[in-house]
Protein backbone atom coordinates (compact mmCIF):
# COMPACT_ATOMS: atom_id res chain seq x y z
CA UNK A 1 0.00 0.00 0.00
CA UNK A 2 1.79 3.55 -0.72
CA UNK A 3 0.90 6.23 1.74
CA UNK A 4 0.95 10.03 0.73
CA UNK A 5 0.69 12.27 3.40
CA UNK A 6 -1.22 15.39 2.74
CA UNK A 7 -0.40 18.75 5.10
CA UNK A 8 -3.08 20.90 4.54
CA UNK A 9 -4.93 23.18 7.68
CA UNK A 10 -6.13 19.20 8.30
CA UNK A 11 -3.16 16.78 7.50
CA UNK A 12 -4.54 13.50 6.56
CA UNK A 13 -3.23 10.31 4.53
CA UNK A 14 -3.78 9.25 1.05
CA UNK A 15 -4.19 5.64 0.91
CA UNK A 16 -3.43 3.58 -2.37
CA UNK A 17 -3.63 -0.13 -2.52
CA UNK A 18 -5.31 -3.35 -4.46
CA UNK A 19 -7.71 -5.07 -2.27
CA UNK A 20 -7.63 -2.42 0.78
CA UNK A 21 -11.73 -2.22 1.05
CA UNK A 22 -11.69 -5.41 3.14
CA UNK A 23 -9.50 -3.49 5.76
CA UNK A 24 -11.21 -0.04 5.41
CA UNK A 25 -12.10 -0.27 9.17
CA UNK A 26 -9.07 -0.57 10.34
CA UNK A 27 -7.72 1.93 8.34
CA UNK A 28 -10.66 4.13 9.46
CA UNK A 29 -10.06 3.42 13.21
CA UNK A 30 -6.74 5.09 13.07
CA UNK A 31 -7.59 8.48 11.62
CA UNK A 32 -11.12 8.77 13.23
CA UNK A 33 -12.48 8.57 16.62
CA UNK A 34 -16.23 8.51 15.37
CA UNK A 35 -19.23 6.46 16.76
CA UNK A 36 -21.68 6.89 14.10
CA UNK A 37 -20.99 6.51 10.48
CA UNK A 38 -23.15 7.57 7.41
CA UNK A 39 -21.97 5.95 4.11
CA UNK A 40 -23.18 8.28 1.60
CA UNK A 41 -22.82 6.70 -2.18
CA UNK A 42 -24.90 5.99 -5.05
CA UNK A 43 -27.14 3.14 -6.51
CA UNK A 44 -24.66 1.93 -8.87
CA UNK A 45 -21.67 1.55 -6.70
CA UNK A 46 -23.70 0.22 -3.56
CA UNK A 47 -24.59 -3.11 -4.76
CA UNK A 48 -20.81 -3.39 -5.83
CA UNK A 49 -18.86 -2.30 -2.73
CA UNK A 50 -20.99 -0.85 -0.09
CA UNK A 51 -21.12 -4.48 1.74
CA UNK A 52 -17.35 -5.10 1.78
CA UNK A 53 -16.98 -1.51 3.61
CA UNK A 54 -19.90 -1.81 6.31
CA UNK A 55 -18.83 -5.09 7.38
CA UNK A 56 -15.04 -3.81 7.73
CA UNK A 57 -16.41 -0.80 9.16
CA UNK A 58 -19.08 -2.90 11.61
CA UNK A 59 -16.15 -5.17 12.29
CA UNK A 60 -14.32 -2.05 14.54
CA UNK A 61 -17.76 -0.93 15.95
CA UNK A 62 -18.94 1.30 13.92
CA UNK A 63 -22.47 2.41 14.42
CA UNK A 64 -23.07 2.35 10.28
CA UNK A 65 -25.72 3.58 7.88
CA UNK A 66 -26.64 4.46 4.44
CA UNK A 67 -28.22 6.96 2.39
CA UNK A 68 -28.09 5.77 -1.44
CA UNK A 69 -28.44 8.61 -3.77
CA UNK A 70 -29.26 8.27 -7.75
CA UNK A 71 -26.19 7.64 -9.51
CA UNK A 72 -24.74 11.08 -12.11
CA UNK A 73 -24.43 14.86 -11.84
CA UNK A 74 -28.15 15.56 -11.17
CA UNK A 75 -27.84 14.43 -7.96
CA UNK A 76 -25.50 16.72 -7.05
CA UNK A 77 -28.15 19.38 -6.07
CA UNK A 78 -29.92 21.24 -3.48
CA UNK A 79 -32.72 18.99 -3.36
CA UNK A 80 -30.04 15.44 -2.81
CA UNK A 81 -28.16 17.69 -0.39
CA UNK A 82 -31.16 18.99 2.06
CA UNK A 83 -32.51 15.61 2.30
CA UNK A 84 -29.14 14.35 3.79
CA UNK A 85 -29.03 17.12 5.87
CA UNK A 86 -32.73 16.20 7.19
CA UNK A 87 -31.79 12.43 7.40
CA UNK A 88 -28.70 13.50 9.99
CA UNK A 89 -30.68 16.00 12.14
CA UNK A 90 -33.60 13.66 12.29
CA UNK A 91 -31.13 10.68 12.92
CA UNK A 92 -29.23 12.82 15.79
CA UNK A 93 -26.09 12.48 14.19
CA UNK A 94 -23.41 14.33 16.01
CA UNK A 95 -19.94 16.45 15.76
CA UNK A 96 -18.71 13.42 17.20
CA UNK A 97 -20.02 11.21 14.25
CA UNK A 98 -18.87 11.39 10.17
CA UNK A 99 -19.81 11.25 6.78
CA UNK A 100 -17.98 8.31 4.31
CA UNK A 101 -18.58 9.30 1.10
CA UNK A 102 -18.10 5.66 -1.27
CA UNK A 103 -18.22 6.62 -4.84
CA UNK A 104 -16.90 8.95 -7.96
CA UNK A 105 -16.72 12.80 -7.66
CA UNK A 106 -20.10 13.09 -7.16
CA UNK A 107 -20.52 11.25 -4.46
CA UNK A 108 -17.28 12.58 -3.29
CA UNK A 109 -18.57 16.29 -3.87
CA UNK A 110 -21.89 16.41 -2.55
CA UNK A 111 -20.71 13.94 0.93
CA UNK A 112 -17.92 16.66 1.35
CA UNK A 113 -20.03 19.45 0.92
CA UNK A 114 -22.16 18.05 3.55
CA UNK A 115 -19.95 17.18 5.81
CA UNK A 116 -18.42 20.70 5.65
CA UNK A 117 -21.50 22.38 6.82
CA UNK A 118 -23.89 19.49 8.99
CA UNK A 119 -23.65 21.31 12.60
CA UNK A 120 -20.48 23.58 10.71
CA UNK A 121 -18.47 20.81 9.63
CA UNK A 122 -18.26 17.04 11.10
CA UNK A 123 -15.11 14.83 9.87
CA UNK A 124 -15.71 12.71 6.56
CA UNK A 125 -13.41 9.99 5.11
CA UNK A 126 -13.20 9.75 1.04
CA UNK A 127 -13.26 5.94 -0.49
CA UNK A 128 -13.19 7.27 -3.88
CA UNK A 129 -13.91 4.31 -6.53
CA UNK A 130 -13.57 6.33 -10.07
CA UNK A 131 -10.46 6.92 -12.01
CA UNK A 132 -11.22 10.58 -11.52
CA UNK A 133 -12.04 10.45 -8.16
CA UNK A 134 -8.96 8.57 -7.21
CA UNK A 135 -6.43 10.41 -9.06
CA UNK A 136 -7.95 14.06 -8.45
CA UNK A 137 -11.19 14.81 -6.71
CA UNK A 138 -10.99 13.16 -3.31
CA UNK A 139 -8.43 14.88 -2.77
CA UNK A 140 -7.77 18.58 -1.97
CA UNK A 141 -10.44 19.37 -0.61
CA UNK A 142 -12.61 21.58 -2.75
CA UNK A 143 -16.42 20.15 -2.11
CA UNK A 144 -19.52 21.40 -3.80
CA UNK A 145 -22.95 20.98 -5.41
CA UNK A 146 -24.93 22.29 -8.03
CA UNK A 147 -27.04 24.82 -8.91
CA UNK A 148 -29.56 25.87 -12.07
CA UNK A 149 -27.26 28.10 -13.28
CA UNK A 150 -24.18 26.47 -13.20
CA UNK A 151 -22.31 23.27 -11.59
CA UNK A 152 -19.92 23.65 -7.93
CA UNK A 153 -21.65 27.23 -7.56
CA UNK A 154 -21.68 26.48 -3.79
CA UNK A 155 -19.10 24.30 -2.02
CA UNK A 156 -16.50 24.86 0.61
CA UNK A 157 -13.09 23.98 1.00
CA UNK A 158 -13.22 20.85 3.53
CA UNK A 159 -10.31 18.42 3.99
CA UNK A 160 -11.13 15.17 4.57
CA UNK A 161 -9.96 12.77 7.66
CA UNK A 162 -8.44 10.26 5.60
CA UNK A 163 -8.84 8.99 1.65
CA UNK A 164 -8.80 5.15 0.94
CA UNK A 165 -8.11 4.65 -2.71
CA UNK A 166 -8.62 0.55 -3.71
CA UNK A 167 -7.46 0.32 -6.86
CA UNK A 168 -9.23 -2.95 -7.50
CA UNK A 169 -12.67 -0.88 -7.51
CA UNK A 170 -11.56 0.27 -11.42
CA UNK A 171 -12.15 -2.93 -12.58
CA UNK A 172 -16.10 -2.58 -12.16
CA UNK A 173 -16.04 0.65 -14.05
CA UNK A 174 -17.42 1.54 -17.31
CA UNK A 175 -14.93 2.01 -20.55
CA UNK A 176 -16.65 5.10 -20.70
CA UNK A 177 -15.71 6.49 -17.22
CA UNK A 178 -12.17 5.06 -17.72
CA UNK A 179 -11.87 7.27 -20.42
CA UNK A 180 -13.48 10.29 -18.22
CA UNK A 181 -10.49 9.73 -16.04
CA UNK A 182 -7.99 9.34 -18.75
CA UNK A 183 -8.38 12.92 -19.62
CA UNK A 184 -7.39 14.62 -16.59
CA UNK A 185 -4.69 11.84 -16.17
CA UNK A 186 -2.95 12.75 -19.28
CA UNK A 187 -3.34 16.60 -18.14
CA UNK A 188 -1.24 15.48 -14.81
CA UNK A 189 0.72 13.78 -17.94
CA UNK A 190 1.68 17.38 -19.26
CA UNK A 191 1.64 19.39 -16.24
CA UNK A 192 4.47 16.69 -14.35
CA UNK A 193 6.38 14.91 -17.44
CA UNK A 194 9.11 12.36 -16.40
CA UNK A 195 7.96 9.25 -14.98
CA UNK A 196 3.97 9.66 -14.92
CA UNK A 197 4.16 10.66 -18.33
CA UNK A 198 6.20 7.23 -18.90
CA UNK A 199 3.92 5.23 -17.26
CA UNK A 200 1.15 6.86 -19.11
CA UNK A 201 2.78 6.29 -23.13
CA UNK A 202 3.47 2.56 -21.78
CA UNK A 203 -0.45 1.64 -20.82
CA UNK A 204 -1.14 3.54 -17.46
CA UNK A 205 -3.00 0.34 -16.38
CA UNK A 206 0.13 -1.92 -15.74
CA UNK A 207 1.21 0.15 -12.59
CA UNK A 208 -2.03 1.53 -11.62
CA UNK A 209 -1.21 2.23 -8.40
CA UNK A 210 1.96 4.24 -9.02
CA UNK A 211 -0.02 6.23 -11.51
CA UNK A 212 -2.37 6.87 -8.73
CA UNK A 213 0.20 7.76 -6.13
CA UNK A 214 2.37 10.17 -8.76
CA UNK A 215 -1.19 12.08 -9.31
CA UNK A 216 -1.55 12.42 -5.93
CA UNK A 217 1.52 13.53 -5.08
CA UNK A 218 1.10 16.64 -7.46
CA UNK A 219 -1.76 17.65 -6.51
CA UNK A 220 -0.61 17.30 -2.16
CA UNK A 221 2.56 19.74 -3.73
CA UNK A 222 0.47 22.10 -5.18
CA UNK A 223 -2.70 22.01 -2.49
CA UNK A 224 -0.28 22.66 -0.08
CA UNK A 225 1.49 25.40 -1.09
CA UNK A 226 -2.32 26.69 -2.57
CA UNK A 227 -5.14 25.31 -0.59
CA UNK A 228 -7.61 27.86 -1.58
CA UNK A 229 -6.90 28.25 -4.95
CA UNK A 230 -5.12 31.80 -5.15
CA UNK A 231 -2.32 30.81 -7.32
CA UNK A 232 -0.43 28.36 -8.41
CA UNK A 233 -3.49 25.44 -8.03
CA UNK A 234 -5.04 26.84 -11.13
CA UNK A 235 -2.35 25.16 -13.27
CA UNK A 236 -4.97 22.16 -11.82
CA UNK A 237 -7.29 24.24 -14.74
CA UNK A 238 -5.02 23.37 -17.50
CA UNK A 239 -7.48 22.98 -21.11
CA UNK A 240 -10.43 23.91 -18.47
CA UNK A 241 -11.47 27.07 -20.24
CA UNK A 242 -11.84 24.97 -23.35
CA UNK A 243 -13.06 22.16 -21.61
CA UNK A 244 -16.10 24.14 -19.98
CA UNK A 245 -16.99 26.00 -22.96
CA UNK A 246 -17.30 22.73 -25.03
CA UNK A 247 -19.26 21.06 -22.17
CA UNK A 248 -21.73 24.04 -22.16
CA UNK A 249 -22.39 24.02 -25.49
CA UNK A 250 -23.02 20.44 -25.58
CA UNK A 251 -25.16 20.44 -22.69
CA UNK A 252 -22.97 18.16 -20.99
CA UNK A 253 -23.14 15.16 -24.02
CA UNK A 254 -19.19 15.76 -23.76
CA UNK A 255 -18.06 13.71 -20.92
CA UNK A 256 -15.76 16.14 -19.16
CA UNK A 257 -12.24 13.85 -19.42
CA UNK A 258 -13.17 14.45 -23.50
CA UNK A 259 -13.77 18.17 -23.51
CA UNK A 260 -10.54 18.27 -21.07
CA UNK A 261 -8.65 16.77 -23.99
CA UNK A 262 -9.32 18.86 -26.66
CA UNK A 263 -9.41 21.95 -23.98
CA UNK A 264 -5.27 20.58 -23.57
CA UNK A 265 -5.03 20.07 -27.46
CA UNK A 266 -6.14 23.64 -28.02
CA UNK A 267 -4.05 25.13 -25.83
CA UNK A 268 -1.08 23.32 -27.28
CA UNK A 269 -1.85 24.26 -30.80
CA UNK A 270 -1.77 28.15 -29.29
CA UNK A 271 1.30 27.30 -27.76
CA UNK A 272 2.61 25.81 -30.57
CA UNK A 273 1.77 28.58 -32.90
CA UNK A 274 3.17 31.19 -31.02
CA UNK A 275 6.47 29.00 -30.59
CA UNK A 276 6.33 28.23 -27.15
CA UNK A 277 5.49 24.63 -27.36
CA UNK A 278 7.99 22.40 -29.80
CA UNK A 279 6.57 20.56 -32.91
CA UNK A 280 8.08 17.10 -31.25
CA UNK A 281 5.86 17.77 -27.47
CA UNK A 282 2.70 18.39 -29.68
CA UNK A 283 3.15 15.20 -31.54
CA UNK A 284 3.84 13.25 -28.44
CA UNK A 285 0.76 14.56 -26.78
CA UNK A 286 -1.50 13.65 -29.87
CA UNK A 287 0.25 10.67 -29.65
CA UNK A 288 -0.65 9.88 -26.19
CA UNK A 289 -4.48 10.84 -26.75
CA UNK A 290 -4.35 8.20 -29.95
CA UNK A 291 -2.74 5.44 -28.27
CA UNK A 292 -6.26 5.64 -25.64
CA UNK A 293 -8.30 6.04 -28.64
CA UNK A 294 -9.34 9.04 -26.67
CA UNK A 295 -11.21 12.01 -29.16
CA UNK A 296 -9.60 15.45 -28.88
CA UNK A 297 -11.48 17.01 -31.28
CA UNK A 298 -14.62 19.11 -31.51
CA UNK A 299 -17.00 20.85 -34.11
CA UNK A 300 -17.47 23.78 -31.72
CA UNK A 301 -15.66 26.70 -33.16
CA UNK A 302 -13.01 28.43 -30.85
CA UNK A 303 -15.54 31.62 -30.69
CA UNK A 304 -18.32 29.79 -29.66
CA UNK A 305 -16.14 28.55 -26.95
CA UNK A 306 -14.68 31.77 -26.37
CA UNK A 307 -18.08 33.54 -26.01
CA UNK A 308 -18.74 31.43 -23.33
CA UNK A 309 -15.83 31.90 -21.71
CA UNK A 310 -16.64 35.69 -21.28
CA UNK A 311 -20.29 35.35 -20.02
CA UNK A 312 -18.57 32.83 -17.67
CA UNK A 313 -15.97 35.44 -16.24
CA UNK A 314 -17.77 38.53 -17.37
CA UNK A 315 -17.60 39.66 -13.18
CA UNK A 316 -13.50 38.85 -13.31
CA UNK A 317 -12.48 42.77 -14.95
CA UNK A 318 -12.37 41.25 -17.98
CA UNK A 319 -9.29 39.08 -17.62
CA UNK A 320 -8.62 35.42 -17.55
CA UNK A 321 -5.80 33.54 -15.97
CA UNK A 322 -5.26 30.68 -18.90
CA UNK A 323 -2.73 27.89 -18.26
CA UNK A 324 -0.62 27.65 -20.99
CA UNK A 325 1.86 24.56 -21.82
CA UNK A 326 5.71 25.03 -23.24
CA UNK A 327 6.97 21.64 -22.50
CA UNK A 328 6.04 18.78 -20.71
CA UNK A 329 6.60 19.14 -17.27
CA UNK A 330 6.46 23.30 -18.09
CA UNK A 331 2.84 24.83 -17.56
CA UNK A 332 2.43 27.86 -16.43
CA UNK A 333 -0.51 30.40 -15.48
CA UNK A 334 -0.77 33.53 -18.49
CA UNK A 335 -3.27 36.37 -17.67
CA UNK A 336 -4.77 38.12 -20.46
CA UNK A 337 -7.51 39.98 -21.72
CA UNK A 338 -10.32 38.10 -22.45
CA UNK A 339 -10.97 39.96 -25.29
CA UNK A 340 -7.57 38.19 -26.84
CA UNK A 341 -8.83 34.70 -25.88
CA UNK A 342 -10.44 34.39 -29.27
CA UNK A 343 -7.33 35.26 -31.17
CA UNK A 344 -5.45 33.39 -29.15
CA UNK A 345 -6.64 29.66 -29.99
CA UNK A 346 -7.75 30.30 -33.35
N1 LIG B 1 -13.64 18.27 -5.93
C1 LIG B 1 -12.80 18.29 -6.93
O1 LIG B 1 -11.64 18.70 -6.80
C2 LIG B 1 -13.24 17.78 -8.27
C3 LIG B 1 -12.32 17.64 -9.32
C4 LIG B 1 -12.76 17.11 -10.52
C5 LIG B 1 -14.10 16.74 -10.68
N2 LIG B 1 -14.97 16.91 -9.65
C6 LIG B 1 -16.38 16.51 -9.78
O2 LIG B 1 -16.43 15.09 -9.92
C7 LIG B 1 -17.64 14.74 -10.57
C8 LIG B 1 -17.37 13.65 -11.58
O3 LIG B 1 -16.87 12.54 -10.91
P1 LIG B 1 -16.75 11.12 -11.63
O4 LIG B 1 -16.17 11.31 -12.96
O5 LIG B 1 -16.09 10.22 -10.66
O6 LIG B 1 -18.27 10.72 -11.90
P2 LIG B 1 -19.41 9.99 -11.04
O7 LIG B 1 -19.22 10.14 -9.60
O8 LIG B 1 -20.69 10.44 -11.64
O9 LIG B 1 -19.17 8.46 -11.42
C9 LIG B 1 -19.33 8.06 -12.75
C10 LIG B 1 -20.21 6.80 -12.86
O10 LIG B 1 -19.47 5.67 -12.46
C11 LIG B 1 -20.20 4.91 -11.51
N3 LIG B 1 -19.20 4.26 -10.67
C12 LIG B 1 -18.43 4.84 -9.70
N4 LIG B 1 -17.53 3.94 -9.26
C13 LIG B 1 -17.73 2.80 -9.93
C14 LIG B 1 -17.10 1.53 -9.93
N5 LIG B 1 -16.02 1.30 -9.18
N6 LIG B 1 -17.58 0.56 -10.74
C15 LIG B 1 -18.65 0.82 -11.57
N7 LIG B 1 -19.27 1.99 -11.63
C16 LIG B 1 -18.81 2.98 -10.83
C17 LIG B 1 -21.09 5.91 -10.82
O11 LIG B 1 -22.23 5.27 -10.26
C18 LIG B 1 -21.46 6.83 -11.98
O12 LIG B 1 -22.54 6.27 -12.71
C19 LIG B 1 -18.20 16.01 -11.17
O13 LIG B 1 -19.33 16.40 -10.44
C20 LIG B 1 -17.08 17.03 -11.00
O14 LIG B 1 -17.56 18.34 -10.83
C21 LIG B 1 -14.57 17.41 -8.46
Amino acid sequence: MKVVQVNTGRPYKVLIGSNILADVGALVKEALSAKRLLIITDDIVNPLYGGIVAESLAKEGYEVEFFVIENGEQSKCLTVYGAILNYLADGSFTRKDAIVALGGGVVGDLAGFVAASYLRGIPFVQIPTTLLAQIDSSVGGKTAIDLDAGKNLVGAFWQPSLVVADTDTLNTLPQKEIENGLGELIKYGCLMGGEILTLLENDFTTDIERVVELAVSYKRDIVEEDEREGGVRRLLNLGHTVAHGIEKLSHYTYTHGRAVACGIVAIAKACLKEGKLNESDYNRLIALYDSYNLDYTTHYSMESIAEVAKVDKKAENKDINLVVMHAFGDCKVQKMALSDLEGYLL
